[in-house]
């Protein structure tokens, strides 16, 4: 049996506790030796000794240097993944990286060259192809259920919108939230976005238009395969975060609908009502986030193939060339690797 991955986190906010969480409880062949925040507090303490971390510091650079630790996730602002996974790859640590590495192409490319230099296993936090449903959609055009890809539609939808100062550093609704929609889009397609065309508008909250971003916006994709695709967003959908896709190919049609707390209805006089989708990402998604950590120790171990260079690069690059589209108002080439 190989010995325990042991695992330092860095940042102890929302998505580091999720982590910290997933990985002592629910994935196997791990150990988290040491969470570190440079405000960690006494509540983080108390969450990381309630699942047996009993380190908890506040510079990562500590941890670099620490022979006892064989890998890191990074979980801090997105202003510091790149950097913090260069400086742990040169450590010889391996790195699972929250999503996007960065919003700069040239610092992506920078960043995972030295990674690639020194040898060590980079996963992009993309949990989203880790779910159950778009697992089995990809599934479908893997084993040619669909046969060709012709068209794909993803619909995206926040419950509601983030507060506007977080608007202002995360990059906007392409970088920050689409992301994720673009990536997905390269995934269940299996083939790269080579053109987009995006329409964005502000309806649901003037202090996000105030920011200089939009809440609601259709982005047009063209494939290399030649298929044709339509990502939809808003902020805000009333009803609960709705998530759906659909692959239609020259076989079949494969549609995946949300997941919902139960699949009861009670129909009445009144008409037939059903429980709204599960909350938001973390309801969601919750399978997922701990599904990709142990794809990373399949990864560190077996060699398991895990979004990397490509799906960390091309992600951003679509979301940059959508925003270029909003500003110009014209299809925007997409530059990929
Ligand atoms: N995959 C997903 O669905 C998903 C969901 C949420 C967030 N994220 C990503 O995760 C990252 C963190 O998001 P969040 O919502 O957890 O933010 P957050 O603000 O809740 O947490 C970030 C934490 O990092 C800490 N921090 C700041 N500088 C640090 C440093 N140098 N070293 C260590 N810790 C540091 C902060 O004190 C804070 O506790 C973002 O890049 C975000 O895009 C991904």
């Amino acid at each position: 049996m190989s010995k325990n991955l042991r695992i330092g986190i860095i940042g102890g906010g929302r998505i580091g506790k999720v982590h910290a969480i997933n990985l002592t409880t629910r994935v196997a062949g791990v150990e988290v030796t040491v969470m570190t925040d440079p405000f960690a507090n006494k509540e983080l303490e108390a969450l990381a000794a309630d699942y047996g971390i009993t380190r908890v510091i506040k510079d990562y650079r500590e941890i670099l240097g620490d022979p006892d630790i064989d890998a890191v996730l990074i979980c801090s602002p997105t202003d510091t993944h790149a950097t913090i996974t260069r400086e742990a790859a040169m450590a010889g640590k391996h790195v699972f990286c929250e999503k996007p590495l960065d919003q700069d192409p040239d610092v992506i490319r920078k960043t995972l060259d030295v990674v690639k230099q020194a040898g060590v296993i980079f996963q992009i936090g993309f949990n989203r192809r880790f779910d159950h449903n778009f697992r089995a959609l990809r599934q479908a055009v893997i084993d040619g259920s669909v046969g060709d890809v012709h068209l794909l539609r993803i619909t995206s939808r926040d419950p509601e919108p983030p507060p506007a100062e977080y608007v202002r550093v995360s990059g906007g609704l392409f970088l920050d939230m689409a992301i994720h929609d673009f990536d997905m889009a390269r995934y269940l397609t299996g083939s790269e976005v080579v053109k987009v065309h995006a329409a964005g508008a502000v309806l649901v909250d003037p202090a996000i238009g105030r920011e200089g971003d939009i809440d609601t916006a259709i982005t047009t994709l063209w494939f290399e395969n030649g298929a044709l695709g339509v990502i939809d967003n808003s902020r805000k959908a009333t009803y609960g975060y709705d998530q759906r896709a659909e692959v239609f190919g020259s076989r079949a049609c494969a549609s995946s609908t949300n997941d919902t707390p139960t699949t009861v209805s009670l129909s009445d006089a009144e008409g037939v009502r059903s429980e709204k989708p599960l909350f938001f990402f973390l309801e969601r998604y919750a399978e997922s986030f701990a599904e990709e950590l142990r794809d990373f120790v399949k990864a560190v171990n077996d060699g398991v193939e895990v979004p990397g260079r490509k799906a960390a690069l091309n992600s951003v690059l679509i979301a940059l060339a959508a925003k270029k589209s909003l500003e110009t108002g014209l299809p925007v080439e997409v530059d990929r690797e």
